[in-house]
């Protein structure tokens, strides 16, 4: 059995690898490696793909998250909600900024921003709302959206971990996560479900003015060199990860599907087991499993990570620690909160491996373990 990873890139490359070694070649040759025909060729077909008016690429999706907030023209002091629940780039391209991030908690199934605690934490400050759409299935946008318009707040969606989620609204229109705030943002790390050999981000908008204001910032402020209207950053996608990107996405719905299916195998496999509980799946989403996350309701989920490891079957934690208890954001409320949805959650989520290359094999194995491990609780 070949080893088993959280995330095979070497098994990816090797199965792309005509077709990528073709796309490197051709900008080496080129020798355009800023901007250029691949970076403005990717936007064009991301927002084909995703049916979105505006992709503006640049560095991470952490930068995205500080362009568009910047795009917004947030000040210091107002705040934004964001998950207690997350990855920290949310809060941390927030807190950059002088932004105030302000926690709501998770819904406990879907792990997504509760509406009902996000209306709870909105305040006369309060300016936008970043739904994080975890894990790969998208966060409950329609009351989400609706509590936006109703406190005249920006939506700024964090789609890092979901692009190619579908999310469906009551009135039968559907739409890709991250294409339904005023601006979404994305990640091109190796390992998301779009990943580039390097590091890369896009912010996506259908509001063209918008889309100007972030194209702007993301190149120093400036429209034409050296005229700078606007304050900025560096923040750039360079052309090799464009032409490593080109190449995936047109992969990027068989990729989903091999997702799909190995988390329809754990599915089968892990869903009696009463110990925990397999991930849920929400009417107003599909579900892209970037992450298939375990919930260890009944049995040690430490134990579990350990006995694994020591199967040669790796799993993570994602995450640790809730946002609001740690040690650079402990303070950021004035005032300790609790967050019960969220602690629980960093208590008992572990993530299993999950990739497109996943064989069934591989997957079998996996599930044998822990249905050993669980046969003692
Ligand atoms: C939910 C979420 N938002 C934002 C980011 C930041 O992306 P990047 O690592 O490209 O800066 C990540 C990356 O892991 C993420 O998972």
């Amino acid at each position: 059995m070949r080893k088993i990873a959280m995330v095979d890139l070497a098994a990816q490359y090797a199965q792309l690898k005509p077709e990528i070694d073709q796309a490197l070649g051709q900008v080496l040759a080129s020798a355009q490696f800023i901007k250029g025909p691949e970076v403005a060729a990717f936007e064009q077909e991301l927002a084909a793909w995703c049916r979105v008016g505006h992709v503006i690429t640049c560095a991470n999706g952490t930068d995205a998250l500080q362009i568009a907030f910047m795009a917004l023209g947030l000040r210091p002091g107002d705040e934004v909600i964001v998950p207690a629940f997350c990855y920290v780039a949310p809060a941390e391209a927030a807190a950059l900024l002088g932004l105030k991030p302000v926690w709501a908690d998770v819904l406990p199934d879907t792990f997504a921003l509760d509406p009902a605690q996000v209306e709870r934490a909105i305040t006369p400050r309060t300016r936008a709302i970043v739904p994080v759409h975890l894990f790969g299935q998208g966060a409950p946008m329609e009351p989400l959206l609706q509590l936006a318009q109703q406190h005249q707040l920006w939506v700024v969606e964090d789609n890092a971990q979901a692009i190619g989620a579908t999310l469906r609204l009551g009135n039968g229109h559907q739409a890709a996560a991250g294409t339904l705030g005023h601006l979404g943002i994305t990640s091109f790390f190796p390992s998301k479900n779009l990943g580039c050999y390097g590091d890369g981000g896009a912010v996506f908008t259908n509001h063209s003015d918008l889309a100007q204001k972030v194209r702007l910032i993301a190149n120093h402020g400036q429209a034409k060199q050296y005229e700078h209207t606007l304050v900025g950053v560096n923040s750039r996608l360079d052309a090799l990860q464009a032409a490593v990107l080109r190449v995936k996405l047109r992969h990027l719905n068989y990729f989903i599907e091999q997702r799909q299916q190995a988390a329809a195998y754990y599915d089968t496999h892990l869903g009696p087991c009463a110990q925990l509980q397999v991930p849920a799946r929400a009417p107003y989403s599909t579900h892209v499993f970037h992450q298939y996350t375990l919930l260890l309701r009944h049995a040690p989920r430490n134990e579990l990570k350990d006995f694994l490891a020591n199967r040669q079957v790796p799993s993570m934690v994602y995450y640790p620690h809730p946002l609001h208890l740690q040690p650079a954001y402990r303070q950021v409320q004035g005032q300790a909160q609790n967050f019960p949805v969220a602690e629980r959650l960093c208590q008992q989520a572990l993530s299993l491996p999950m990739h497109p290359n996943l064989d069934p094999e591989q997957r079998t194995y996996v599930v044998q373990q822990i249905l050993e491990f669980l046969d003692a609780y």
